[in-house]
């Protein structure tokens, strides 16, 4: 089994795309270009779309950041896209894109650098015959965010002059409903709502926007899709790496902040909401946020907070978050959150869904199961207790985000033989099977959607306050009420036994992975 990201490969991204899918001439600066995410993801998914004929060939990238970086910058942008974007040193489009490919050191409150920032850009703008497009991505520290918007804004840069001036903002866009507000209103300040590009990577995920497609371009699951037929969905977002040395950002954030209120919202949202109009943003954000508006205020009886301590992962020993650098030894971060959600909705009054998320868990898998109704009567109750087949177990779809990337159907089958035993089987989907796979990421489709301007995968206002809304009073509770039994979950394992007991209280229990 494949276990790299599904996306299609650059030939079959072409493929799929229209030629007017090709953005017009632009630059895309990305601001905090030092990080991590620009060197793994960012990089590699705009070389990417380059190999696959997507990008204007009058094109420029800028980094920019504060340390004096010079050609050490470019160096490490052709690693990444090599390492990790798995492609080929020596490929002969790859010295040509890295020419393309700039550096500016400035300070994010600084004027002056706003002031050479713009004029860097006017003279690749004469170099490149880019036009005065922009794409700005900001993936700074969020602190960052408000400031770089208004200075854009200051220095002249937030307005297009001719084509388009557009700003990607990465996650988390505020840390509760509070900060999120402001957030919106400093940016709209500067900004018309259509040149903010709220990203949320899985969104840009093959799997999560398969959810659509298998609920809306098929017959046969919709009619079945609501209170009447599912009993409930779980959603699963396990990680089995730990924070990954970004101590500072997660003892702010915490599994709720930085999982839960966005990737985990979204998948809920893509499995409840009702079918749009049409595939725009609009009518898909809509639907999105009367499903988060539906849902019912959370009780702190219906949430699971955890951390994790000392335990084995994939065979090796690693320490507890606590012990993490850069981490407090007496934190109270939460590293794992899991909740009962209900949607109030004609659909799914009733469902209850169940959400996931952590770090150094039992292996990284990202699932949705939705269960079904047990039939009206067990007709064949007696073949339970024989074998593998020791129960008769409901009928289950589930959807592998990631990785080995499918979708299973489990349904009861007959066994062989002269009685009448059914035993549960699976029908499988496999995306490496169907479609093959490439080591692409999720982040092609978004920027090369932002550069187009079309914002049907990218969060909205209107979303990202109706999440925080419902995420901010279990942030307040459980800051004024500090857990006493921290860590409480050995890492290598599924999580607190408090999050097996929020099922179990309900007589259900999470799928195995
Ligand atoms: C990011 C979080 O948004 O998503 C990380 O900040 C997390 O903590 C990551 O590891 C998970 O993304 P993926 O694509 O690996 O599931």
């Amino acid at each position: 089994m494949a276990t790299t990201e599904v996306t299609i490969s650059p030939e079959e991204l072409k493929k799929s795309s229209s030629p007017e899918r090709i953005p017009d001439p632009c630059v895309v600066v990305i601001f905090g270009a030092s990080g991590d995410l620009t060197k793994r993801k960012l990089l590699p998914a705009l070389y990417h779309l380059e190999q696959g004929g997507l990008l204007p060939s009058k094109f420029a990238v800028v980094g920019v950041a504060r340390r004096p970086l010079g050609d050490e910058f470019a160096q490490d942008m052709r690693d990444g896209i090599v390492k990790g974007g798995g492609v080929d040193a020596k490929d002969a489009k790859l010295d040509e894109f890295m020419g393309k490919v700039n550096y500016h050191a400035m300070n994010f409150d600084d004027a002056d650098g706003y002031i050479k920032l713009k004029q860097l850009l006017e003279t690749l703008d004469k170099k490149h015959g880019t036009n005065g497009d922009r794409l700005f991505y900001l993936a700074t520290a969020p602190d960052y965010f408000a400031e770089i918007v208004h200075q854009l804004g200051a220095h002249g840069m937030a307005k297009p002059e001719k084509g388009m001036v557009r700003v990607i903002i990465e996650k988390p866009f505020g840390h509760d409903l509070q900060s999120a507000r402001e957030l919106n209103d400093d940016v709209n300040k500067v900004l018309s709502e259509d040149q903010i590009f709220r990203i949320d990577h899985y969104l840009g995920k093959e799997t999560v926007q398969n959810i659509l497609v298998f609920r809306f371009a098929n017959g046969i699951f919709e009619p079945i899709w609501n209170r009447n037929f599912i009993d409930h969905v779980q959603i699963t977002a396990a990680e089995s790496i730990g924070i990954e040395g970004r101590g500072p950002f997660y003892e702010k954030a915490g599994a709720l902040r930085d999982v839960v209120q966005n990737h985990a919202m979204e998948l809920l949202s893509f499995v409840a909401m009702e079918p749009p109009v049409s595939f725009g943003a609009a009518p898909i954000r809509t639907e999105k946020v009367k499903v988060w508006k539906a849902i019912q205020p959370i009780q702190m009886r219906d949430t699971v907070r955890g951390q994790y301590g000392q335990g084995d992962v994939d065979g090796k020993s690693v320490i507890g978050y606590r012990k993490e650098e850069r981490v407090n030894p007496a934190s109270n971060t939460e590293t794992f959150a899991a909740m009962r959600f209900h949607i109030e909705n004609w659909r799914w009054a009733g469902v209850p869904f169940y959400v996931r998320a952590g770090k150094r868990l039992a292996k990284r898998a990202t699932e949705i199961t939705i269960q079904f109704k047990q039939p009206p009567m067990l007709l064949f109750k007696d073949s339970a207790g024989t074998g593998k087949c020791d129960e008769i177990q409901p009928n289950i779809i589930s959807m592998r985000i990631q990785p080995n990337e499918g979708i299973s159907l489990r349904f009861a089958a007959k066994v062989p033989g002269t009685t009448m035993q059914s035993c549960p089987v699976n029908m499988d989907f496999d995306y490496a099977t169907a479609f093959g796979v490439s080591s692409a990421n999720g982040y092609e489709r978004l920027l090369l959607d932002a550069m187009l301007g079309d914002a049907t995968l990218f969060a909205h206002r209107d979303g990202v306050e109706a999440t925080w809304s419902l995420m901010t009073p279990i942030l307040e509770e459980w800051a004024a009420d500090p857990p006493k039994d921290f860590p409480n979950y050995a890492a290598g394992s599924w999580g607190p036994a408090a999050s097996d007991a929020l099922l179990a209280r309900d007589g259900r229990q999470w799928r195995k992975l």
